[in-house]
Formats: C-alpha cells, sequence, structure tokens
C-alpha cells in the first residue's frame, strides 16, 4: 500500500496544475516540472555539486526548488520568498512529505533580497524570473546581496527580459507583477549595458548564456573578477 496522501500520487506537473487552480503560482503552470528542470540543468552545467550552497531568490512555490532540495545535500538549499502563502504551497504541497525534515532547507519571507539573514556563504545565487520583475534598486540589491554573502568562485545565475525599441528599459521603482503585494501580472525589460554598468562597478564579470527553451528568458552568469 502507498502511505503517502493521494495529492502525492499525482505527477509533480499535476500538483502545479491542480494548485495553480485555487491561486495564481507566478506563472503558467503547464510547464512547471520542464521549466524547473532546466533551471536545475543551468546550474548542474555552472559547475553544481551536491554540496553546494545554493540561495534561490524569489523562490516561488520552488519550481527550482524542488529539483534542487532533491540533488542537494541536507542543509544546502535556501529560498527567499516574501509571498508566504506561495511559499507554504511549495512546501506543503509541490515537495513530498518528509523531503523538509530529511534535507533541511531553510527558508525566508525578507523582501529586501537580504542573504545575509542566513548567516553563510554560498557557491550558488539563483534568481529566476526575478530580474524580469524587479526594478533597478531591487536588481542592485540582489548584486550587493551576491558580492557579501557569496564565496570567491561563486556564481551567481540570473534571467532577465533584454530591452529594446518596442519594449523600453524599466526606470519605474518598484516591482512590476505578482508578488506579496500585488496581483498584477506583467514582466519588465532592462538594458543589458545597464546591467553590465552595475556589475563593473562591482568589479564583476558578466556573461549572456543565451536564452532557455521553456520560457525563452536570457541568462546570465555573473563571478567576480579574478586579479
Ligand atoms: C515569476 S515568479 C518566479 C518564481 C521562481 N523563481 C520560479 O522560477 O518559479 C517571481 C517570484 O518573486 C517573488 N517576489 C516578489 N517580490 C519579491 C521580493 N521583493 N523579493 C523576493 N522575491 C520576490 C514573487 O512573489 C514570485 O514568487
Amino acid at each position: 500500500m502507498n502511505p503517502r496522501p493521494e495529492a502525492y500520487q499525482m505527477r509533480l506537473n499535476e500538483r502545479a496544475v491542480t494548485l495553480s487552480q485555487t491561486a495564481f503560482l507566478g506563472f503558467q503552470p503547464g510547464d512547471f516540472e520542464i521549466g524547473g528542470r532546466e533551471q536545475f540543468v543551468y546550474l548542474i552545467n555552472s559547475g553544481l555539486n551536491p554540496d553546494s550552497k545554493v540561495v534561490d531568490l524569489g523562490c516561488g512555490v520552488l519550481r527550482a526548488g524542488y529539483w534542487l532540495i532533491h540533488f542537494l545535500n541536507p542543509d544546502c538549499y535556501f529560498g527567499i520568498e516574501p509571498h508566504a502563502g506561495r511559499l507554504k504551497m511549495g512546501t506543503e504541497a509541490i515537495l513530498e512529505p518528509g523531503l523538509i525534515e530529511t534535507k533541511n532547507p531553510r527558508f525566508d519571507t525578507n523582501p529586501d533580497f537580504d542573504t545575509s539573514v542566513f548567516g553563510e556563504k554560498f557557491d550558488f545565487f539563483l534568481a529566476y524570473s526575478i530580474w524580469t520583475h524587479a526594478c533597478k534598486s531591487q536588481i542592485k540589491a540582489t548584486l550587493d546581496s551576491y558580492v557579501r554573502d557569496s564565496k570567491e568562485e561563486s556564481v551567481f545565475l540570473t534571467t532577465y527580459l533584454p530591452a529594446d525599441e518596442e519594449n523600453p528599459d524599466y526606470e519605474g521603482g518598484i516591482w512590476f507583477g505578482t508578488s506579496h503585494e500585488s496581483d498584477t501580472q506583467g514582466c519588465i525589460f532592462h538594458s543589458l549595458d545597464w546591467i553590465s554598468g552595475e556589475c563593473d562597478r562591482r568589479n564583476l564579470n558578466v556573461t549572456e548564456l543565451g536564452k532557455d527553451k521553456t520560457y525563452g528568458q536570457s541568462w546570465l552568469k555573473i563571478s567576480r573578477r579574478m586579479p
């Protein structure tokens, strides 16, 4: 007899689709499983190991967190998500029962992208579909957290939507899209020149990794400039 509750007999994607019937998850749920796996592949291709410490900025309902928590050793996954309801859906309806106890992921709901709350130095920072909603001061806050709380060889993987003539560089001063404070959906665009300038200022390299297959977001790999 399978001792797991009925919901966990569903495939992962079905669990996300079922959840989305009662609440917006932060994205359309149809590609939940392959989209999360694709984030995981970007991390693996950048050198992720089971003992890597990973912080997932805006981890939502654990689309990538699901794969990371399974793969990483205990005490290695850290998620920040100010929308407490999304975090609850992730921990209670996406992760299988018992996984939290086995892997001991840690979570925080601060809205400031403040990774110092965990008192750790991280090997990987992940911000998937965060700069597609974040205003410029919020992007700067993620870069400042990376500089402060990363190890020398750490990598910051993030996605954005490049600004162009049709999609102007976002100059607003607030998050644009759904969050703990807003139910309005939407995405914004940032110029790569501006991003590169902010990386320069912090002595960081930025490398373009192309677009992902699932959602067509543009990936960037950020790392410290070595002397
Ligand atoms: C498009 S979703 C992406 C979620 C997740 N990274 C994924 O791939 O499924 C954006 C997430 O950022 C969260 N968010 C909004 N404001 C935030 C803030 N100030 N700090 C961190 N996350 C925030 C939203 O609640 C939402 O869960």
